[in-house]
């Protein structure tokens, strides 16, 4: 598992609790995703964006542990919720989601070898069907609290692999 340590600029966006700046485009320079899912997107506006709030305007305004998505479409899915109740409650007037619901969702609709990336004080269990690929450590400025991506993968089944062979008459699934 691979370590790195981040130093960014706090954010300017206007909307409260924005992404350290440029964070989102470097994590899309280094992975480069053809179908990028933003979870909790709030004010990004990159690639498919799902927010509950409405007036972010995000592509699909939902539920992120319940998202309207087919399994298996993101290369790459990049979650960054309200980190507790207090955060949730006093910035969005929303209720905490479940970080492993988010994870679970995000999971399910990346692709087999996508990544899930979570941005949060902790780092959480393992989603099933995932390797931990990366953490990455996020610092700010001096007394701002160390936030830290966490970096998945879903795991690739053999029936994933082009070079498979099927036996007839055999259950593989
Ligand atoms: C930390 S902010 C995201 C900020 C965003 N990364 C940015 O740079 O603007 C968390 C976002 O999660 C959204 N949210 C909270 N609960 C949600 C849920 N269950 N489903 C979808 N979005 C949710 C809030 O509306 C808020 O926009």
């Amino acid at each position: 598992m691979k370590t790195d340590f981040w130093m960014m600029h706090r954010s300017v966006a206007h909307y409260k609790g924005g992404l350290p700046v440029g964070l989102e485009e470097r994590l899309l320079k280094l992975y480069n995703p053809d179908q990028y899912v933003n979870l909790c997107s709030g004010s990004c506006i990159k690639g498919l964006t799902i927010d509950l709030n409405a007036e972010c305007r995000p592509t699909i305004v939902a539920d992120a542990t319940r998202v309207p998505l087919k399994d298996n479409v993101a290369d790459l899915v990049f979650i960054d919720p309200p980190y507790d109740q207090t955060y949730a409650k006093m910035l969005y007037k929303m209720k905490l989601p479940s970080t492993s619901k988010l994870l679970a969702e995000a999971t399910r609709i990346a692709k087999a070898g996508g990544r899930i990336i979570l941005l949060h004080f902790w780092t959480p269990k393992k989603p099933k069907g995932t390797l931990l690929e990366q953490l990455i450590a996020i610092q700010t400025g001096p007394y701002k609290k160390i936030r830290l991506l966490s970096i998945f993968r879903k795991n690739e089944t053999l029936l994933d692999n082009p070079n498979f062979i099927r036996l007839e008459g055999f259950n593989h699934e």
